[in-house]
């Protein structure tokens, strides 16, 4: 485990260099992702094949030697693995099959995870492949947006559905809550046990919540997976990310029980130095649109970044995924101010 960045960071140790990796390192940015992608145009196989899955999730660590690798899958294999249908149409997006509240919330969360072992394959075969320095993520969603994607059938503008179903039928609602962490705890129990270093819970929705609801359906929810991923001896660190969170960023830092949080672009950079708690790591915040300007923009907004941060444990990443159109020399760009090479 010795000489893993990533891993000393989220121990709580600061480095004069910090760890690098990208949301959404693997994918249609890089012409490598799109080739192996071609020979599977079904997006859910595509995650449960443990060949290809693991060839892509190494790509990028290849091109670029990040300091961490995030296996290739995706949050919406729970709800596929829970039994409600997940397909993607082409440049549209998921899908997921209509689905009354009652019905969803139906779903149990036994023999999820078994379901999704491939996944578990594919951390293994990740493992076999990288370097001793490189840390490997496991991750799932948090289970207010895997909600919410069941209950709208796809990405939503504003989530209208699920806050609706959330504040007029909260029995049922948070039922649905409570089979989704259990099914997401026991997922992560086994990516840890096949090799994860570290697991990420992507709480992409947490924006536009007020505080009753956003206490209700996303701290209690991810406390509820930490407590059970503890109470399983699983001690790999946890990244939280409650993107578009704004002030409740703290009260998710301090409830929840993670370990270490990760920051959107939105957030400002001074309020975040200013309150969420000092010694816990933090990572982010690069606009992924900068990624893709590069040059000046890059530069300056990569030394703001380094500079609000020094002094504390700091992951470097961007505050959302990369990207399709971002140039993939860019990503070398970064790669160099970062380390100063
Ligand atoms: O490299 C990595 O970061 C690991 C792989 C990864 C994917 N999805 C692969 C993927 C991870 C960590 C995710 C998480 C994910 N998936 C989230 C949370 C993070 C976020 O972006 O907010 C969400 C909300 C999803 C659901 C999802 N999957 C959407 C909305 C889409 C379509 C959007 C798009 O970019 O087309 C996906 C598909 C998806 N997941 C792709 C990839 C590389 C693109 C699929 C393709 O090859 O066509």
């Amino acid at each position: 485990m010795t000489g893993r960045a990533l891993l000393k960071v989220l121990g709580g140790e600061t480095l004069k260099t910090p760890p690098v990796w990208l949301m959404r390192q693997a994918g249609r940015y890089l012409p490598e992702y799109r080739a192996v992608r071609a020979q599977q145009p079904d997006f859910i196989a595509f995650c449960l094949s443990p060949e290809a899955a693991a060839e892509v999730t190494l790509q990028p660590i290849r091109r670029y030697g990040f300091d961490a690798s995030i296996v290739f899958a995706d949050i919406l294999l729970i709800p596929h693995a829970m039994g409600q249908k997940v397909w993607f149409e082409k440049g549209e997006g998921p899908r997921l099959a209509p689905m009354s509240l009652e019905a969803l919330a139906a779903l149990g969360p036994q023999g999820a995870a078994d379901r999704l072992s491939p996944v578990c394959e594919t951390l293994k075969r990740v493992r076999a492949g990288l370097p001793d320095s490189c840390t490997l993520i496991g991750f799932a969603g948090a289970p207010w947006t895997v909600a919410t994607y069941m209950i709208e059938g796809g990405g939503s503008k504003d989530r209208w559905k699920a806050r609706t179903a959330a504040w007029s039928e909260p029995e049922t609602f948070d039922r649905l809550l409570a089979n989704l962490a259990d099914a997401t705890a026991d997922y992560l129990i086994a990516q840890a046990k096949a090799g994860a270093d570290v697991l990420k819970i992507f709480e992409s929705w947490a924006e536009g919540l007020p505080a009753p609801l956003f206490n209700r359906v996303v701290i209690a929810p991810t406390r509820r997976i930490v407590e059970r991923l503890r109470a399983a001896g699983i001690t790999a660190p946890v990244i939280g990310f409650p993107k578009g969170a704004g002030p409740h960023y703290v009260r998710y830092a301090g409830e929840t029980g993670i370990d270490a949080i990760a920051t959107d672009h939105g957030l400002d950079t001074e309020w975040a130095v200013a309150n969420l708690p000092r010694s816990m790591p933090v990572q982010g915040q690069l606009d992924p649109a900068v990624l893709k300007a590069g040059g000046e923009a890059l530069k300056s907004e990569v030394s703001r970044l380094l500079d609000a941060w020094r002094g504390r444990p700091y992951v470097f990443n961007l505050g959302h995924g990369i990207n399709p159109d971002v140039p993939p020399e860019h990503v070398s760009e970064l790669l160099a101010l970062i380390r100063g090479q």
